[in-house]
């Protein structure tokens, strides 16, 4: 499977184009829609949440709402497009409106300086509309399309919050707690901590300041043995890392454990097996779910970590690239903590890779397929099912 977006963030529209789909996947619209809508959430977000709307087209590859092994095309409309028309018009733009438009000091932390360089660009609006974290609702779509195809296969997707401009809350624990990050507005698996974040990020947002943080996304119910430990590019831990790293502002990721692991020696990290009721069996999850590159039957752990926004109402220094002289960084609309809404787009990556591997492992033409070999391998193995 593959997948390609394109679109800038005040233009016409995005557009997601999923290749490889096995056919005979149901993709109802409200499934669809319902990620998108969680992308949308948090405390810190800017004002262009309030107004977004993610409205939705499916212009090929689905038919009466089940997948038919063609190129799944979506398409999602940006509705402030004719305010934005005069400036961005792919055709003719209005000289005035894009003068307006223009920006000359770029953000530190943002794409904005290098992506003029990089593109000969002395108006960077050129970079900004396509670098915006606007795009990440294109990689959504795409994860919420995996979800699908998991979601048939028994295999759940979930993620947490975990901290917020440095204040670190607890893992969840029980279903009721993945439960609640899923729900809740901040991604806080209990109710008692998401006070204190809401303090923190309020505090950042009257300073006109930014905050960053970290998140965990977790999948249950992968089979045993999906990536691989005899090439690099087939590592899910390689794959995975990858897919997270790629969206905008995270910095880090690690699989069970992480960087701590590296202190410990390895008696107090590696997970011992044992049988029980003649079952084989781990005594603990630090490898979070993978050795050698492949799932173990564990359940899968990724943390990732975001930095703060680069966008501040309280902008850094900066240079007036068409002047040379030193001023501020461009403000325009921003998030001040985005960590909840890069939490979905992390599942949907995680969802994105798995699938991916899944459907390599089992073969990906007919969905019906994919669930029968799925499920011969689980009779087999028959300790790779979350009871
Ligand atoms: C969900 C999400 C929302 C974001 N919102 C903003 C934002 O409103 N303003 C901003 O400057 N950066 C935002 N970012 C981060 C930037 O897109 C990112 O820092 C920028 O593209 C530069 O990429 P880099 O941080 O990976 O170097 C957001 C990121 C994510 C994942």
């Amino acid at each position: 499977m593959r997948f390609l977006t394109g679109g800038e963030s005040h233009g016409r529209g995005l557009v997601t184009i999923v290749e490889g789909l096995p056919a005979g996947l149901e993709l109802p619209r409200d499934l669809l829609e319902s990620e998108l809508a969680r992308r949308r959430r948090g405390w810190g977000r800017g004002p262009r949440m309030a107004i977004e709307r993610d409205r939705l087209e499916v212009w090929s590859g689905l038919r009466d709402g089940v997948t038919t092994g063609a190129p799944l095309s979506i398409c999602l409309e940006n509705t402030e497009w004719e305010s934005w028309r005069g400036a961005l018009d792919p055709h003719k733009v209005d000289p005035e409106k894009a003068e307006d438009r223009r920006i000359d000091c770029p953000r530190p932390g943002h794409s904005d300086m290098v992506g003029g360089i990089k593109y000969g660009h002395s108006d960077m609006r050129n970079v900004l509309e396509r670098s915006s974290a606007r795009s990440t609702a294109a990689l959504t779509l795409a994860g919420t399309v995996a979800r699908a195809l998991l979601d048939r296969l028994g295999v759940t997707v979930r993620g947490a919050v975990t901290s917020i401009g440095g204040v670190a809350i607890e893992d969840p624990l029980s279903e009721e707690e993945w439960t609640r990050a899923e729900t809740s507005d901040l991604g806080c698996p209990r109710e008692v901590d998401e006070k204190v974040l809401i303090s923190r990020i309020s505090k950042a947002k009257e300073e006109g300041d930014s905050l960053g943080g970290t998140f965990l996304v977790s999948l249950w119910g992968m089979p045993v043995g999906v990536g691989s430990y005899v090439e690099w590019d087939r590592r899910l831990d390689g794959r995975l890392a990858g897919a997270v790293m790629s969206i905008p502002a995270i910095k880090g990721v690690e699989i069970g454990g992480g960087f701590n692991l590296a202190a410990l020696p390895g008696s107090l990290v590696h997970d011992e097996i044992a049988v029980e009721d003649g079952e084989i069996v781990r005594l603990s999850n630090r490898a979070g779910g993978l050795e050698g590159g492949m799932t173990n039957g564990q359940d899968v752990l990724v943390r990732a970590a975001m930095k703060p926004i680069p966008t501040m109402r309280k902008p850094l220094r900066s240079v007036d690239l068409a002047r040379g002289e030193n001023t501020m960084a461009h403000f325009e609309r921003s998030d001040s903590c985005a960590v909840p809404a890069a939490c979905v787009v992390g599942e949907a990556m995680v969802a994105w890779v798995a699938a991916s591997a899944l459907t390599e492992r089992f073969g990906g033409d007919v969905m019906a397929d994919l669930e029968r070999r799925v499920s011969e391998l689980r009779l087999e193995t028959g300790r790779d099912r979350r009871e």
